[in-house]
């Protein structure tokens, strides 16, 4: 049924890229990128020696945007966030945040430059409550506690009402909102979220999903990694489609939802329908 020709193209032709491949070249995104806020710059990463994951890849991230990042299992999304976390080794390419180079730099040092990362699993501390999780997220400026407590009960009201819990007792969908609760501790300008909604019922993925906007709308800019497509693209600004450990799209959320080859490839055949509604 699949024609060769319909495969990803991975030495992609000088001529007839539709516009989300396009801007995915380096070129585009050398000029695309020029006053970002984080940028990273033809990685290579990988685990383990002789397997590069990241393969000359390109990212950026204006101030105030929320970027989604999709694409297949395994095809490096994960990977990718971790190395803007600097917990990857990079071989090759660098990361830059407000135009300093951040490349490899200690988790730590990141979180008081202001890059919050929330891991897609194993976010919270399922033995400490919700007040104690939050404090974990501000340790290193312990005096600020109880003012970022009442922001971030602000915005999440349910840490507040129930912060002597145990986030063990918690379900899935709690545990998310603790999980970036505690990130948003530290007042990061930049939010790494990877799959927030992942395993969530119905209810508490659209939750997720509001509550990215909302956090954004604080002036947090977020990158956010999504296995809900679709969803993820409705919300965000710009989308990038990672196959085989490289940006192979890059568009505006609405036009990768409407590029033929991304609907084909990666979103499914109800995805055009879907977006009409
Ligand atoms: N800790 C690890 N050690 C070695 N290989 C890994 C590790 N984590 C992920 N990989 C490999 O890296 C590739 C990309 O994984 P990942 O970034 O998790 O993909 P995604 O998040 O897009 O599903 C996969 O082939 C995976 O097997
Ligand atoms: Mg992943």
């Amino acid at each position: 049924m699949t024609e060769p020709t319909d495969a990803p193209q991975l030495t992609k032709p000088a001529a007839g890229l539709t516009p989300a491949e396009l801007a995915a070249t380096p070129e585009e995104h050398n000029r695309l990128a020029q006053n970002a806020l984080m940028r990273a710059d033809d990685l290579i990463a990988g685990y383990l020696p002789g397997v590069d994951i990241l393969k000359h890849c390109n990212f950026y991230l204006n101030d105030g945007e929320i970027v989604g990042i999709i694409g297949p299992n395994g095809a490096g999304k994960s990977t990718l966030l971790k190395t803007l976390f600097g917990l990857i080794p990079v071989r090759h390419g660098a990361v830059t945040l407000r135009g300093d180079n951040i490349t490899s730099a200690l988790a730590h040092v990141l979180v008081t430059k202001g890059v919050g990362y929330v891991p897609q699993t194993q976010n919270v501390f399922q033995a400490l409550t919700i007040e104690e999780n939050l404090e974990m997220g501000i340790y290193l400026r312990p005096k600020k506690f109880a003012e970022r407590f009442d922001a971030v009960a602000d915005l999440f009201p349910l840490l507040g009402e129930r912060r002597k819990i145990k986030a063990g007792a918690l379900s899935g969908g709690e545990r998310q909102m603790v999980a970036m609760g505690r990130a948003l501790m530290m007042e990061p300008s930049v939010l790494l979220l990877d799959e927030p909604s992942a395993g969530l019922s119905p209810m508490f993925q659209d939750e997720v999903f509001i509550r990215c906007k909302q956090i954004n709308g604080t002036g947090v800019s977020i990158i956010m990694v999504e296995q809900n497509a679709r969803r993820c693209l409705q919300i965000c600004d710009r989308g990038y489609v990672l196959d085989q450990g490289t940006n192979a799209y890059t568009d505006t959320g609405r036009n990768l939802m409407n590029d033929p080859k991304v609907i084909e490839l990666y979103l499914g055949t109800l995805a055009g329908s879907r977006e009409s509604k």
